[in-house]
């Protein structure tokens, strides 16, 4: 099996980053993580990125003079690593239209709401404040618009009565480590294709079924 060499972009904590390391450590999963990089040089996820034995670079945005400059480093780690796919996991840069046109298909993202609702940050403190009841979240295509582009999985979370951003953050976090791996793993075997803007799915029934219905989060 030909394993797709991903990257994963992080600025902070990491614990996506965590899961999709764990998936990849089956030699049948189909992508191997071969770099993880970060803009913040003290991201708590490079050190434990390097601790799991990964390729790891820092590439701090401050000493850059605008955008283009910034990804321009970026894209030569990439391009030295023989990079195929990227995980965004945290990744709190924007990136210019020509980055994300450049991954056009090869780049995907883990969004904490039920896009295309709650687009942006402080995802989980708005639905609490507009009363909803369900949120969670989604792994999608990255298109040039923040947060938006072809779907490839969500999971529905319940918001209880209770909740504030930090326990429904962490029961969403849940549902993120369970949906990103098995998204990485259907977008590196090539069961997902990406056609009129929206995601089809190819053989592999199963995957289908559990990307629909993914294991209940209390
Ligand atoms: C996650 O909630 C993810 O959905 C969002 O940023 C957070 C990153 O958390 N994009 P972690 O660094 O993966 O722990």
């Amino acid at each position: 099996m030909n394993r797709k060499r991903t990257a994963i972009l992080i600025s902070g904590r990491g614990s996506n980053m965590d899961a999709l390391i764990a998936a990849a450590q089956s030699p049948a999963y189909p992508a191997e993580i071969v770099l993880v990089l970060s803009n913040a040089p003290g991201a708590e996820g490079l050190a434990k990125a390097a601790k799991a034995g990964i390729a790891t670079a820092a590439i701090d945005h401050k000493g850059f003079e605008g955008r283009a400059e910034f990804e321009a480093a970026v894209q030569a780690e990439l391009e030295a690593a023989n990079v195929d796919l990227i995980c965004l996991a945290g990744f709190m840069r924007l990136l210019t239209d020509a980055f994300v046109g450049a991954w056009h298909n090869r780049m995907i993202n883990i969004h904490p709401s039920l896009l295309p609702a709650y687009k942006g940050l402080d995802t989980h403190r708005r639905v609490i404040r507009d009363g909803g009841r369900i949120t969670g979240c989604t792994v999608h295509f990255v298109r040039p618009q923040m947060d938006q582009g072809p779907i490839i999985a969500q999971a529905a979370v319940p918001v209880h009565a209770d909740d504030m951003d930090d326990s429904l953050a962490e029961r969403v976090l849940t549902a993120e480590h369970a949906i990103y791996p098995m998204a990485l793993k259907l977008v590196a075997n090539e069961t997902v294709r990406v056609a009129g803007e929206k995601v089809r799915f190819e053989g592999e029934e199963s995957d289908q079924a559990a990307l629909l219905s993914p294991a209940p989060v209390q």
